[in-house]
């Protein structure tokens, strides 16, 4: 067969490959509500004739459509994230900074979402513009449905996908962490893009008993997860930690914990720890340091001589590392403002002392004044108003 006609029958077929990666997208084997909007929703459609599928140790492979369009129609019903866009992030190194999400992720988020007809839905990262069509199909209504990107380019080609697609949402280019659209108020915001803070503009336009489905980038080694928070009348939105989802994160929002070591001044004299560094480590500790301390970031490795040391970098270019270097135990040295190593120390205590709840334990409440994160277990401590 040549290739046109390979690519004639591919597309002839998109039909019976969108109903399949309807059937793979049901989390638990239950199906998912949005299960009839995968089945309608033309995937390829959103994606362009060259994409990337992101390689297993870092990197991506680009899959092109006039090259290799069986594995190019294969990428675009199947249950993997397909990267649009990559960027360097600075030092070479490219990143993804647009795709069209997981499908089996995308599904897990909209059940959450629990859109029903008659809803006003904001979605922030249009990216290919595959997620508001499924909005669109599933609330039967593309007026109720407005999507905020911030890459104009991007914008543009996802008006192009959706129109050429059948969809009409309402299509805004700009910051949605920032400046939202309008004033209208939504019974449902959806960000299909990483937050480390939730920013107070999505409660303010959420309608009370609303509710805000979102990646969320933790501190610590970088885990995210999603959050669903519940709006309430007092202008309050609350909801614990979910599935593991790691999304890129908000374009403003990216650290630099290089930059911040490199800007740290010299050391104040070390201290004792009783916290052993290479307990950090333990997986389900890190995790939920990650949570309760989310403007940390933390690494464990091991020196030279094969011994334990932990770092923790934190805001304003404080760092602090701890090691095994002294025969009298532990010691930890700190550069720049705070003792975050203390920060960690009591959090590691709490956890350990209140029987190592794991991260769906731990929630987060967003209000006028901040936000900040706790545990169901009685005597949680107050973590800081992030
Ligand atoms: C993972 S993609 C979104 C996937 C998309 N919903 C889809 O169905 O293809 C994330 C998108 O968020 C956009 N983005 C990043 N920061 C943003 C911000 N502050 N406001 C709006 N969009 C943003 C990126 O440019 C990217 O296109």
């Amino acid at each position: 067969m040549t290739s046109e006609a390979t690519t004639a029958t591919a597309s002839a077929r998109w039909r019976q490959r969108a109903a399949a990666l309807a059937d793979a997208v049901r989390p638990d084997g239950e199906a998912p509500s949005c299960r009839g909007a995968f089945a309608c929703v033309p995937r390829h459609r959103f994606l362009p004739e060259q994409v990337w599928r992101p390689r297993a140790g870092g990197g991506y492979t680009p899959v092109d459509r006039a090259r290799d369009p069986e594995a190019w129609w294969a990428l675009a019903y199947a249950d993997e994230p397909v990267v649009t866009r990559l960027a360097d992030d600075g030092t070479g190194r490219q990143i993804s900074a647009s795709s069209a999400s997981m499908p089996s992720l995308v599904a897990v988020m909209l059940d959450l979402l629990d859109v029903r007809p008659g809803h006003r839905v904001l979605e922030i990262g249009t990216g290919t513009g595959y997620n508001a069509a499924l909005l669109c199909a599933l609330l039967g209504d593309d007026h109720a449905v407005t999507s905020i990107e911030i890459d104009a380019d991007t914008a543009a080609a996802a008006d192009t996908a959706l129109q050429a697609a059948g969809f009409a949402p309402h299509l805004v280019v700009g910051d949605g962490t920032a400046n939202l659209p309008g004033d209208e108020l939504y019974d449902r915001i959806e960000a299909t893009v990483a937050i480390r803070r939730v920013p107070y503009a999505w409660i303010e336009r959420t309608r009370p008993g609303g509710r805000i489905v979102t990646p969320w980038a933790g501190g610590g080694t970088g885990a995210g997860y999603l959050l669903a928070l519940d709006v309430d009348e007092h202008g309050r939105a609350r909801g614990h930690f979910g599935t593991r989802a790691d999304f890129m994160l908000a374009t403003e929002a990216a650290p630099d914990p290089d930059a911040a070591r490199k800007a740290a001044p010299a050391p104040g004299p070390p201290r004792r720890t009783a916290l052993d560094p290479g307990s950090v480590a333990d997986p389900d500790l890190l995790a939920v340091l990650g949570i309760v301390l989310p403007d940390l970031v933390l690494a464990v490795d091991e020196d030279d001589a094969g011994r334990s040391r932990a770092h923790v970098w934190g805001p304003g270019g404080a760092y602090a590392c701890a090691t095994n270097v002294s025969a009298d135990g532990p010691e930890v040295r700190a550069w720049g403002v705070g003792d975050l190593w203390s920060r960690v120390e009591d959090s590691a205590a709490w956890w350990q002392t209140a029987g190592r709840p794991e991260t769906t334990e731990f929630g987060i409440t967003v209000g006028p004044t901040g936000q900040h994160i706790w545990c169901d277990r009685p005597g949680s401590p107050p973590w800081a108003n992030v």
